[in-house]
């Protein structure tokens, strides 16, 4: 294991006292690059399927692209924790929920994460028996977005969303999950979440300034998917720009 490794228990420790950042890595160079700049939480998310494989959302990423971006992110042996995306359909049953875990797990991630609550408590409670620290996702699920009419809402607006968040993070802080991603979750939802969780983690995206982590699509941060950007980020750059311009200034050096 690589010197210095973080773990779920150094990350749990630093809930109320140290904000968690996280950011998505599907390759070599950039896992290398956000282990060199600290990042302690990576995730092999299935956002892949658009900002890499140019899918047009994340319900046609496959179990084999997720393992082999989760290979590619575990041969720069990060510091950080690595977390695999447990793809559409993948966890349909307990059953399945636990093989396809125990793939990513070999390919090299160190959790892995599932989106939803009460209804995958099963699927979880498989993953958790069998010693797989697990990451939930709740609030806007990219994987139902085409049963949502392909629309990525806000959770937690009317009571019933909100007692509905406050239920499923209820029930999977109790199951032993280490921290849960709170997507598009109205800011006071998820920061009474993030209060009502003594042991959870809460990651949040476009969630408000309060969850215990941030995390980030990192083309979204680096401007390296310059065709969208959420409204919730602010690039910090704009590599897609600078990649047109040094190739634009190289065709013109050949005359
Ligand atoms: O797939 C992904 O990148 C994610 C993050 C947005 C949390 O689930």
């Amino acid at each position: 294991m690589t010197a210095d490794k973080f773990t779920v228990e150094r990350l749990a420790a630093q809930k109320g006292r140290q904000r968690i950042p996280a950011l998505t890595a599907y390759d070599f160079p950039t896992a290398r690059l956000l282990d060199e700049a600290g990042v302690p939480l990576l995730l092999v998310g299935d956002s892949l399927g658009m900002v890499v494989l140019g899918y047009p959302d994340t319900t046609h990423v496959t179990m084999a692209e997720m393992e082999h971006h989760v290979r590619a992110v575990a041969r720069a042996q990060p510091r950080a924790l690595i977390g695999g995306d447990l793809p559409y359909r993948s966890y349909d049953t307990p059953e399945l929920a636990l093989a396809h875990a125990r793939r990513l797990i070999a390919a090299g991630a160190d959790y892995v994460k599932a989106e939803g609550g009460r209804e995958i408590l099963p699927q979880v409670q498989a993953i958790l028996g069998a010693g797989i620290p697990f990451c939930g996702h709740l609030g806007m699920l990219p994987q139902h977005v085409v049963e949502e009419g392909g629309k990525y809402r806000i959770k937690g607006r009317d009571d019933a969303s909100r007692q509905a968040l406050f239920d499923d993070a209820a029930a999977l802080e109790a199951s032993g999950v280490f921290a849960c991603v709170l997507e598009l979750v109205t800011p006071p939802v998820a920061k009474e979440i993030t209060q009502r969780c003594t042991k959870m983690l809460t990651i949040g995206i476009g969630s408000g300034p309060d969850c215990d982590g941030q995390i980030l699509v990192t083309p979204d941060l680096t401007g390296a998917f310059p065709w969208f950007t959420p409204k919730f980020v602010t690039p910090r750059a704009q590599t897609g720009a600078e990649t047109r311009r040094a190739v634009t200034e190289w065709m013109a050096t050949l005359g």
